[in-house]
């Protein structure tokens, strides 16, 4: 499916960007295609060494291993706590509800302090290194375990987005969930997956902007619809390793967008 055929014209530089959502399901869903290794041989305690031992970026066993440990985690939340806090919060800070969410999920996960989770989110998906980075890292790591900092990793950059994208849209909509679930579709946070193909270790981007507005699988793509409902957006991921957490997203997001209509009202 994948692969040219032989009288294919010659490759361009884009030719393994997949945009058709039935393509990127199946890329997610085939256990050859693995996420692209990191750096192994780094510090400890250094976003390079946390990126090298957490499950988004390892597969087989040790994918399994380290997935299960966040799910775990994960499963003694509730997500109608997380909302309620997430609104209090937001109302508490008059509307300022930049690190609610990374907050509220902190709290819940016995982290007090999670003031350094921006500066190691601004790191973790990319790689990018840089002195300030590592310093967030270590200070996170000597404050919490590692299925912890995973959490705050990962929840902090993609919930704000959800929430800075949903707020444009909320006017007019009494169903903040429905426009939250719609704005996933419509705007995902995480616009590109990436994986190695582990045949031939050539690199394979998904683009779920454009997966998520294939016609063959969304009628009208384009045309923001909170009525459409939950449809099968890859914005979580799918297949293998989806995204363990859309409910305590949504929990989280949609705390923050009442605690704003609330701070709203006369
Ligand atoms: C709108 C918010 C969020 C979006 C769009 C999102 C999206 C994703 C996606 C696309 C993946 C899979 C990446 C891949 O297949 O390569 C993923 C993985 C993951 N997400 Fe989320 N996420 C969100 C919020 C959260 C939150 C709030 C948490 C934790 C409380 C979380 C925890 C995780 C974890 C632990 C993984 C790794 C799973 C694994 O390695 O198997 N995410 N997320």
């Amino acid at each position: 499916m994948l692969r040219p055929s032989p009288n294919s014209p010659a490759p361009s530089v884009d030719l393994m960007h997949l945009t058709r959502h039935a393509e990127a399901l199946a890329v997610l869903a085939d256990p050859r295609y693995v996420p692209p290794p990191v750096r192994q041989d780094a510090p400890e305690g250094t976003l390079a060494w946390l990126r090298a031992h957490v499950s988004r970026f390892s597969s087989g066993a040790e994918h399994a291993a380290r997935r299960r440990s966040v799910v775990e985690r994960l499963a003694a939340l509730d997500p109608v706590r997380l909302r309620a806090d997430a609104r209090r919060a937001t109302l508490e800070r008059a509307g300022d509800w930049r690190g609610v969410p990374t907050r509220v999920l902190g709290a819940a996960l016995g982290v007090a302090d999670t003031a350094p989770v921006a500066a190691a989110a601004a790191g973790y998906l990319s790689g990018e290194e840089s002195p300030q980075r590592d310093a967030a890292v270590a200070a996170l790591l000597d404050r919490a375990d590692l299925p912890a900092v995973t959490l705050l990793l990962q929840a902090h950059d993609a919930t704000e987005t959800l929430i800075a994208n949903a707020l444009p849209r909320l006017a007019g909509h009494d169903d903040v969930e429905a426009v939250l679930r719609e704005t996933l579709r419509h705007d995902p946070p995480v616009k590109v997956l990436r994986r190695l193909d582990l045949r031939d270790e050539e690199e394979v981007t998904l683009d779920v902007v454009a997966a998520n507005r294939d016609p063959d699988v969304f009628p009208d793509p384009g045309r923001f619809d909170p009525a459409r409902g939950d449809g099968p957006h890859l914005t979580f991921g799918a297949g293998l390793r989806p995204c363990p957490a859309p409910a305590y997203a949504l929990a989280l997001a949609a705390g923050v967008l009442e605690g704003l209509r609330a701070g709203e009202r006369p």
